[in-house]
């Protein structure tokens, strides 16, 4: 699984035959310039998730519901999922998981919308958790993690994000459940991982200790707009092959 928040970038992650795209809330960081993903709205998801939709031949592609769009009012919830489903045309939302979301994910399920659970770090808690930090680290914390993902299992989730967990704590879950686990800084022993897209083409300035960067779409970029710059200040861009000239205009008063 990887993330995308546009058409380009998720016709090349589909293209390159990754399962699933996620149009997570971290695009707030990764590309509004927020400094967390508590401002990312309804709106910002279901336009990108449309966006997504459209790139998208062959991937399942999740929607991510952002932060209060789900767990203040369960009716209300339910219509969020819904509309990410309905009208901007994910195949699936996912849920930052606690112990008040086990209810909201049955109902999800029960009115035919597919749900993703997300426990280990969850980035929309970081107000309350004080930080990104590693999460499950003993063994209260990483019993109330496996309880939390068996018990979002049987509320008919069909998979699991299991984030900046230990990599053994990740691997007893995946044990434990029958649906998927998909890990992110949990280890390799998770069914599947994801990323996001931003770190992984290194174009963000900076990504997480638990990520890694395959490629440098940043530098590429600034070599591009500069190359951009000096072309046109050198007037060697635009050139004949990029202009057009209608003799019948040639005398415009
Ligand atoms: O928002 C997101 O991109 C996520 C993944 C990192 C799991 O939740």
């Amino acid at each position: 699984m990887l993330t995308a928040y546009d058409t380009p970038t998720a016709e090349v992650v589909d293209e390159a035959g990754i399962d699933v795209v996620l149009v997570g809330d971290s695009m707030g960081n990764a590309t509004m310039g927020y400094d967390s993903t508590l401002p990312v709205t309804m709106e910002d998801v279901a336009s990108r998730t449309g966006a997504v939709v459209r790139g998208v031949e062959d991937a399942l592609v999740v929607a991510d519901m952002p932060f209060l769009s789900f767990g203040v009012d369960e009716a209300e919830s339910v219509r969020n999922a819904g509309e990410l489903i309905k009208e901007a045309g994910a195949d699936a939302v996912k849920i930052e998981s606690g112990p008040h979301t086990v209810e909201t994910t049955r109902r999800m399920v029960d009115v035919g919308i597919p749900v993703m659970a997300h426990v280990g770090l969850t980035p929309q808690h970081v107000n309350r958790l004080g930080g990104y930090g590693r999460q499950g680290t003993d063994r209260a914390a990483a019993e109330t993690i496996l309880e939390l993902a068996r018990e979002h299992e049987d509320a008919g989730a069909f998979s699991v994000v299991l984030e900046h967990v230990p990599a053994n704590l990740a691997a007893t879950i995946t044990d434990e459940l029958d649906v998927p686990t998909i890990g992110i800084g949990a280890g390799p022993d998770c069914d599947g991982q994801v990323l996001v897209i931003t770190d992984v083409i290194g174009l963000g300035e900076w990504s997480p200790s638990f990520s890694a960067q395959f490629g440098d779409v940043r530098g590429e970029m600034a070599r591009a707009v500069a190359e951009y710059k000096s072309a046109v200040e050198a007037g060697s861009f635009p050139a004949d092959e990029h202009s057009h000239v209608e003799d019948a205009v040639d005398d415009v008063e």
